[in-house]
């Protein structure tokens, strides 16, 4: 068992329509160790009795072993513990923390030359953790390519859209596409597509050979699916790296 450790809420913003933005400090002030793209186990307060969720580091630092705080994506869903909690939660509010947990981080330097990173809403967040290790590797490694598929609803959903923008101006071999499943922006820019992730995954066609590296992360039936297609297209396991964010009453 992962030992608990005591954080304290010190901002909280809204990022989207549905979700928040929560960042907290250790109560002791200590460093925070982790990889980007692993996960923490929140333990919160609730009407039932104490709850635990788990939140993936959504942080973008350029050195993870000087941070100091943690950030947190968490979307409301409807009837949830953890949705009524962290939207209402003071700033200053102490709760415990455990881990971090998960494998969905990077692979070896120079391993893959092709990376596609798929995620349905706040699945996003590791990947926005990576950002900084995937520059780094975008200027070691000039022939790395990266595709950043976001699925998400409606344009109010869209999470840190500008920021990915941003990184794929700057690095040419790197490309953020936006997915919207129920509604689209009346003028669409050129990174906005209509319909699901999946959808926009097969029509990549990507090709299971070795350079390949496929990462999902979020709705777990996007995972199945995904997974589903990348199986048909001759993927195996050690090409396909999942995450499914599973509510807690399955
Ligand atoms: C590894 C991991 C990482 C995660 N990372 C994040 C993250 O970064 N950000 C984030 O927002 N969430 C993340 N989650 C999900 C998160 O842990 C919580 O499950 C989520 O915040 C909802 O918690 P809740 O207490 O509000 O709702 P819950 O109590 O978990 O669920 C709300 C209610 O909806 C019911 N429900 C059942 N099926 C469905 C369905 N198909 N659709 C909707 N509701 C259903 C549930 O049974 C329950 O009664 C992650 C989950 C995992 C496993
Ligand atoms: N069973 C579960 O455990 C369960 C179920 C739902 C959500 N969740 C979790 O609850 C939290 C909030 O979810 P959310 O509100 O972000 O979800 P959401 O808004 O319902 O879905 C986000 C995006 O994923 C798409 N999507 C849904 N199923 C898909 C599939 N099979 N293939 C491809 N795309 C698919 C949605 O498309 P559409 O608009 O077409 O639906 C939408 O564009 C997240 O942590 C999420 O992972 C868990």
């Amino acid at each position: 068992m992962s030992p608990k450790v005591r954080i304290r809420l010190c901002e909280r913003q809204p990022l989207s329509s549905r979700t928040w933005l929560l960042r907290y400090e250790r109560s002791d002030q200590q460093p925070i160790t982790y990889v980007p793209g692993q996960f923490f186990s929140l333990h919160f307060p609730a009407e039932q009795g104490n709850q635990t969720r788990s939140y993936s580091i959504a942080t973008r630092s350029e050195d993870v072993r000087l941070n100091r705080s943690l950030e947190f994506a968490i979307t409301e869903v409807e009837g949830g513990a953890a949705s009524r909690y962290f939207p209402q939660a003071e700033l200053g509010s102490e709760i415990e923390m455990s881990g971090p947990f998960g494998a969905l981080i990077l692979p070896p330097l120079e391993q893959p030359k092709r990376l596609l990173l798929v995620a349905t809403g706040t699945g996003v967040a590791p990947y926005r953790s990576m950002l900084p290790e995937l520059h780094r590797r975008l200027l070691q490694q000039p022939t790395l390519q990266i595709e950043l598929l976001l699925g998400v609803r409606e344009p109010s959903e869209l999470l840190w859209g500008e920021e990915f923008i941003a990184f794929a101006k700057r690095h040419p071999g790197f490309n953020f596409t936006a997915c919207y499943s129920r509604q689209m922006p009346t003028e669409p820019l050129p990174f906005e597509r209509a319909g699901r992730v999946i959808a926009q995954l097969d029509s990549l066609a990507p090709q299971a050979d070795e350079a390949t590296l496929v990462y999902l992360c979020g709705h777990p039936e996007m995972i199945d699916e995904g997974w589903a297609l990348l199986q048909q297209r001759g993927f195996g396991v050690r090409q396909v790296k999942r995450e499914k964010y599973l509510l807690s009453g399955h």
